[in-house]
């Protein structure tokens, strides 16, 4: 598909403000996008699982300028404090996608967000965030054009949102979501995230992710720094090419309900995600202790229990643990009595699987 198709054509003459508010899901992935080419294309596939609780939910609020210039004009607030540092990265995603929507010199921006976890828990923001104010954007170009149909306003908040930050094209519908061409996923795009359309088992209903705090601090290498380094990558060959075949396990894996191979298939692509960070040039690693601690008990748990509690890991050192809803009790009991102290003042978030984004009526 030519990324052409997304362009707007109508200006936004009759529109004079408005203000929108979207509340959008952060996801975590069961196979890793780790590796990009130019335009934010990914090197391989990925997918995830959207998630619930952790959400950023953000308001748009636009007003026609009187004198348009060729610099975007918004102001960004957190948590109702005026937040600056985050007017770079949203100044580089209105480049980005201003080809695509041609109208956003047209208003000047007040952008109010907060998010349901807190800021500095070492979850990353960056999906829900960028993914929500994609939607605000595309809910002003449905203003403008009330014929585009929802499949065409998702698919195309979805590309914007990658534009902003390559998992946040994730974050739109749930419970299961593939982003990156795959051979045997149908309606797969490197453009834009879509909903994973095969059949899945009841076991991967209402699946939970517990997510320990292990460092709250800001990572010190970022994903952009990350994926860039897979360029001359020794292993990216393979390692792109493992992403497709475990994406291919996995179509049989969520048609059975083999939550052994899951298992096998979801810890191996976390420890190949940070394989892939402490083997590149320069090297580096985002675990700490207490990540291998976690991993440790986990599978010491899992031997003696008999239960089906995994790990993965995002770019940084939390860890997200992955069981089936109906394991809740045991597992709850298991982090309470033994992971807990492993977490950064005993703080850990409870989410389980999700369906995406929503729009908050006034
Ligand atoms: O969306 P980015 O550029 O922050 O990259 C996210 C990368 C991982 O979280 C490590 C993996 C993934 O697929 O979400």
């Amino acid at each position: 598909m030519p990324t052409s198709v997304f362009i707007h054509r109508t200006s936004a003459l009759t529109i004079e403000n408005g203000s929108v508010t979207w509340e959008t899901p952060s996801n975590i992935a069961l196979v890793k996008y780790w590796g990009k080419k130019e335009d934010q294309i990914p090197a391989n596939p990925s997918i995830s699982f959207t998630l619930s609780n952790c959400k950023t939910i953000t308001t748009l609020s636009y007003k026609k300028r009187s004198n348009p210039s060729d610099e975007f004009q918004f102001e960004v607030y957190l948590e109702g404090k005026l937040q600056d540092d985050f007017k770079p990265k949203i100044n580089t995603f209105f480049k980005r996608i201003e080809q695509y929507v041609p109208f956003i010199k047209e208003f000047e921006y007040k952008i109010e967000t907060s998010n349901t976890f807190p800021h500095s828990s070492g979850i990353a923001s960056s999906a829900s965030g960028m993914s929500a104010l994609a939607l605000c954007v595309m809910s002003i170009e449905k203003e403008i054009n009330p014929s585009l149909t929802e499949v065409d306003f998702t698919k195309k908040a979805s590309f914007l949102a990658r534009l902003g930050s390559g998992s946040a094209c994730r974050s739109l519908e749930g419970d299961l979501v593939c982003w990156g061409t795959h051979k045997e996923i149908g309606g797969t795009s490197d453009l834009f995230g879509v909903k994973y359309p095969h059949e899945v088992h009841e076991n991967f209903k209402g699946y939970q992710d517990t997510i320990l705090l292990v460092d709250k601090g800001e990572k010190q290498v970022s994903s952009s720094v990350g994926h860039n380094l897979m360029h001359n990558h020794p292993y990216a060959e393979n390692r792109f090419q493992q992403a497709h075949d475990n994406l291919s396990k996995l179509i049989d894996v969520f048609k059975s309900g083999n939550l052994k191979s899951f298992i096998e298939i979801v810890e191996s692509e976390a420890l190949t995600l940070h394989a892939m960070m402490m083997t590149s040039l320069p090297y580096f690693i985002l675990m700490k202790p207490n990540t291998l601690e976690i991993i440790n008990k986990i599978w010491a748990f899992r031997e003696s229990s008999g239960l089906h509690l995994c790990f993965t890991l995002d770019a940084g050192a939390n860890v997200h643990l992955l069981y089936p809803d109906n394991e809740k009790e045991q597992v709850l009991d298991f982090i309470n009595s033994q992971l807990v102290g492993y977490c950064q003042n005993a703080h850990y978030i409870c989410d389980s699987i999700g369906f995406g984004a929503n729009l908050i009526e006034d």
